[in-house]
């Protein structure tokens, strides 16, 4: 959870809270903060994330509530055992096994990737095992199609209105109320949601990604990283 909580804090935190949690890039200190104190799961930082704080310059961030408990998790982590992992390196997170990780990206990523093909020299273009990880879990940093800048695959979305044609685009923002999207011709349109109405389809190249976020163990994580460096 930790790992998992860390990977989305980078992306979606970190850039107000700073990557200590400390704050100071136009968020507060979270870890002095008293609603993270008395928070045990992610329960009471749920609202907050989803709901944002918009008018005190916090947006609100499409994270669903495992998600969110990660992000609590990797929070929490701070202060276990009174240490601050944030200030200690680990000799290496080289710690899993490359074969167990080859089995496992047989099972889970070869539908998609291959060693030979489109990860050919994966290992070597993030030199940074730490990096390679973050890569892995989220690639793009995961902020394609929510015009955040990040590097990752852009997410489209279909819209088809009750009455009218279907519109396609490039998703700028969606929740339960509304959906807005950008136009080929650079022109947004948002439309109101009301349960089914209109008709919203997807098309998120990360989606597996995400999904998978949900489920690796710490195993899983650690022993795919371990078997991607070794591809060159
Ligand atoms: C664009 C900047 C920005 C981003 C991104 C951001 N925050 Fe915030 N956050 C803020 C600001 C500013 C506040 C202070 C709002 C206020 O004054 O109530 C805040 C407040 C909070 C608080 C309440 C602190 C308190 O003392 O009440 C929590 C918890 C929090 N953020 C968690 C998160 C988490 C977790 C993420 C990532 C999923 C995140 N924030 C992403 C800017 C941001
Ligand atoms: C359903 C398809 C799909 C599956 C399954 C999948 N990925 Fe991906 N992966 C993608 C897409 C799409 C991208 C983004 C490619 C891009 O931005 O051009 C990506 C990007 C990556 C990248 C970054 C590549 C680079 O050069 O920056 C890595 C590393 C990666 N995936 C590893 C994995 C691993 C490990 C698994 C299995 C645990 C996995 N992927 C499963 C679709 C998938």
């Amino acid at each position: 959870m930790v790992e998992r909580g860390k990977a989305l804090y980078g992306v979606n935190c970190s850039f107000c809270h700073g990557s200590d949690a400390r704050g100071g890039e136009g968020g507060p200190n979270l870890l002095r903060a008293q609603v993270v104190l008395d928070d045990q799961n992610g329960e009471l930082i749920l609202p907050i994330v989803q709901n944002g704080r918009p008018d005190r310059g916090m947006p609100p961030i499409n994270l669903t509530t495992a998600q969110v408990a990660d992000v609590a998790a990797f929070v929490h982590s701070f202060r276990v055992g009174g240490y601050d992992i944030s200030r200690m390196t680990p000799p290496t997170i080289l710690v899993g096994n490359a074969k167990a990780g080859e089995a496992y990206f047989k099972s889970a990523c070869a539908s998609c990737h291959s060693v030979t093909g489109d990860l050919k020299g994966i290992g070597a273009k993030y030199a940074d095992p730490k990096t390679l990880q973050n890569t892995m879990l989220l690639p793009g940093g995961g902020r394609g199609g929510r015009g955040g800048g990040g590097g990752g695959p852009v997410v489209t979305v279909s819209v088809t209105p009750a009455a009218g044609a279907k519109v396609d685009g490039r998703l700028v923002r969606i929740d339960d109320f509304i959906v807005t999207l950008a136009l080929a011709d650079g022109t947004q349109r948002t439309f109101r949601r009301d349960g089914d109405v209109p008709k919203v389809e997807l098309h998120d190249p990360l989606a597996k990604h995400r999904e998978l976020l949900g489920k690796y163990t710490d195993n899983d994580i650690h022993n795919l990283t371990a078997y991607l460096v070794t591809v060159k």
